[in-house]
């Protein structure tokens, strides 16, 4: 059966505030498919698509990927299917569409992690927004895209790589726009609100799409980007390297209390004792690790599970578990030795350096030996999310980690890296300072990193936004600059925050509705100047804390219930790097 379009329009309008089944069917889907040769490249395949309400009531509690914050909200589930024009290759698209009376002309893109894009679609319900997710051609609702990288030896997947790095969610975001104004009879130049939310990996595809698709999306949250790919995955390599050259390995309680030492050390710097380091800063300009030494510790024996791509110690993509011993000793010159190599970041063997590290006072997960206890001693372990990375991407071998590190120096570290960014610098680099387009086009872009990160460095952050201001304004004065680039991109970083989450060793504040001022920011110009975020735990629980926005600086003076923000200039000097191992520039 085919009824008109003009049939279909009508039935929709007429029932559009009052049932979402009248529209939720296959044949309105079908009539509102943009035709082949509308969406350059896209080409839709009618016969696939599938489209059904999902009743929330009627649900049991299907306790699948993220679905749980929007349990309460039908939707009419659809699934598109299209094929690149000329290709014959399949992407399978899903879309979720509020109620009529719900919808409030906005689409929402959800970020993924580790290697895996979203694959829930149901993330902007909650704010009446469609929202979208992709199987990107590779099956991705199955496969995260470090399964399928490679077809063999030697031979990468392309295909993969680029709709990974970010052709996927752009061609999601654009088909879902033109579907959105479909389906809810819209013209097609009607306003649709488009946001971008994510962190980690999440944070690195919303830069992608901020980008590459600038123009398509008017607010995009990005939270600790997994950007500068080949840096930040060999990254994770390199406290095991650390340790290797320094012929060192610390048991994990040492470093545990070399951390814990370090906390409570600069904790009182930024001008109260709350157990948060807010100024890293000021604890890298002023404290000597070396006090550390001859401190005593303790671990009890236990199970341990590794960061991996690290999401509050659950059990992520890349951890592991072992069994540690109880450990009591106290912390040596060679644990705070190799403490300092890795806060101070890889350099080559001519002193040159090639990348920054973690701030100090973050955990040093990455540094995390394993017990043998045949030799009852710590020995190296190299984190699967660096080892996988060099041994698919750099030396394209079908291994899922390192097994060991014979012959690895700094210098193959660089190397590694140089390999890594020159072969996917326009795929999975994700550093493009330019955005000239999102700009022009009205984004708005609100950036964090949780200034404590013990996976993602929080500096990663700070260079890509330096880079950004100075490619975009470096004609300009410091203070014009700053002013111009805070118009439409503003970063925060999270005091004592870790890695997309909060820190169970500094209990600090973390921001609870970023969506709200990103919506607010966008449709009613309410520009933020502070971030405002909330203490989770501990003695100051419930504490709003407006954040200061980046360079800014918090600091409590005199003891006083509240801090101010304040510029800096060794503080921001202590965070601003260069990278002469490398002859290209580094954004
Ligand atoms: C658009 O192209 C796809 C793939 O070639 C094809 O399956 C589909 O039938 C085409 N649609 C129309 C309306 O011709
Ligand atoms: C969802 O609810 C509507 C209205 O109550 C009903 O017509 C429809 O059959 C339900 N769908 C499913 C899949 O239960
Ligand atoms: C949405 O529809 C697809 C295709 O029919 C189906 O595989 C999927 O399970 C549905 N999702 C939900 C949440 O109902
Ligand atoms: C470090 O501090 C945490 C949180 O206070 C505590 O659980 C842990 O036992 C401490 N570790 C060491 C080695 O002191
Ligand atoms: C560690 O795990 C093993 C095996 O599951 C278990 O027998 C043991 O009790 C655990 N030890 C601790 C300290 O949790
Ligand atoms: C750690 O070792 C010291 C010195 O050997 C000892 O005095 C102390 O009781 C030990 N602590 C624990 C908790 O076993
Ligand atoms: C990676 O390989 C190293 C060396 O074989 C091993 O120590 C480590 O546990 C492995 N890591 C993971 C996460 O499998
Ligand atoms: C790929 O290379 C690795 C390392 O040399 C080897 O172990 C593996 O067998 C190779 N795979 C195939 C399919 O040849
Ligand atoms: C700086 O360059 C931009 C872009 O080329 C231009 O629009 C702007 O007017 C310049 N500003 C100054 C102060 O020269
Ligand atoms: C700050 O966030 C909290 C938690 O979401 C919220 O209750 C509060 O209203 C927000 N305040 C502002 C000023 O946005
Ligand atoms: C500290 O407080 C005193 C008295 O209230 C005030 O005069 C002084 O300026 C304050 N100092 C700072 C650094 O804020």
């Amino acid at each position: 059966m085919r009824q008109s379009r003009n049939a279909l329009v009508a039935l929709a309008a007429s029932a559009s505030a009052a049932s979402l089944s009248s529209v939720c069917t296959t044949s309105w889907v079908k009539s509102i498919l943009p035709t082949n040769g509308t969406l350059l490249g896209i080409d839709l395949v009618p016969s696939a698509v599938t489209a059904s309400v999902y009743n929330a009531s009627s649900s049991s509690s299907s306790s699948s990927a993220g679905g749980m914050s929007t349990a309460s909200y039908n939707y009419c589930n659809v699934t598109v299917t299209y094929t690149h024009t000329g290709k014959g290759d399949t992407v399978v698209v899903k879309y979720a569409f509020p109620d009529p009376s719900d919808f409030k002309n906005r689409f929402y893109v959800a970020g993924g992690g580790g290697f895996s894009l979203s694959s829930d679609a149901t993330g902007g319900l909650e704010y009446g927004a469609v929202g979208g997710a992709t199987d990107a051609g590779y099956d991705a609702f199955d496969y995260s895209y470090d399964e399928v990288v490679l077809y063999g030896n030697g031979s990468i997947n392309w295909d993969a790589t680029y709709m990974f790095g970010y052709q996927a969610l752009g061609e999601m975001t654009i088909l879902g726009k033109a579907l959105t104004r479909g389906f809810y009879s819209k013209a097609d130049d009607a306003k649709v609100y488009t946001y971008y939310e994510g962190c980690s990996d999440g944070g690195r595809e919303g830069m992608s799409q901020v980008q590459r698709y600038g123009e398509e999306y008017d607010g995009a949250i990005t939270g600790a980007p997994a950007f500068r790919f080949a840096q930040q995955q060999v990254h994770h390599v390199f406290s095991s390297a650390v340790e290797q050259t320094l012929d060192y390995y610390p048991p994990p309680c040492e470093l545990d209390k070399i951390v814990n030492a370090t906390i409570a050390a600069c904790d009182p710097l930024d001008g109260r004792t709350d157990g948060v380091v807010s100024r890293t800063d000021l604890c890298k300009l002023n404290f000597d690790l070396k006090t550390i030494i001859g401190e005593p510790y303790y671990c009890a024996e236990q199970n341990y599970t590794s960061l991996g791509f690290g999401f509050s110690k659950r059990q992520a993509e890349g951890s592991t578990t072992s069994y540690q011993p109880a450990q009591n000793g106290t912390v040596s010159a060679e644990g705070v030795a190799v403490a300092e190599a890795i806060y101070n970041g890889l350099h080559n063997s001519a002193n040159q350096r090639a990348y920054l590290s973690w701030q100090i006072a973050s955990e040093l997960s990455d540094a995390a030996t394993t017990y043998n206890s045949d030799t009852d001693s710590w020995e190296l372990s190299i984190p699967s999310t660096g080892g996988e990375y060099v041994t698919k991407f750099v030396q394209l071998l079908d291994l899922d980690n390192l097994s060991d590190l014979d012959g690895v120096t700094y210098d193959t570290l660089v190397d590694w890296m140089r390999t890594g960014m020159i072969r996917y610098m326009d795929s999975l680099q994700t550093t493009l300072p330019d955005l000239t387009p999102f700009q022009a086009s009205g984004g708005k872009l609100l950036h964090y990193h949780g200034e404590s990160d013990p996976s993602i460095p929080s500096g990663s952050s700070v260079h890509y936004w330096q880079a950004v201001r100075s490619i975009m304004y470096g004609n300009l004065t410091a203070s014009e600059s700053l002013s111009a680039l805070s118009d439409w991109y503003q970063f925060y970083l999270i005091p004592g925050a870790a890695h997309c989450g909060t820190n169970s060793l500094q209990p600090g504040p973390y921001p609870e509705n970023n969506m709200q001022i990103m919506i607010d920011w966008v449709e009613n110009g309410v520009k933020p100047s502070r971030l405002n975020a909330t203490v989770s735990s501990g003695d100051y629980e419930g504490e709003t804390q407006m954040l200061c926005q980046w360079p800014q600086r918090p600091l409590w003076k005199n003891g006083s219930s509240s801090f101010v923000c304040v510029n800096d200039e060794k503080s921001i000097d202590s965070w601003t790097y260069s990278f002469p191992a490398f002859e290209l520039p580094v954004y």
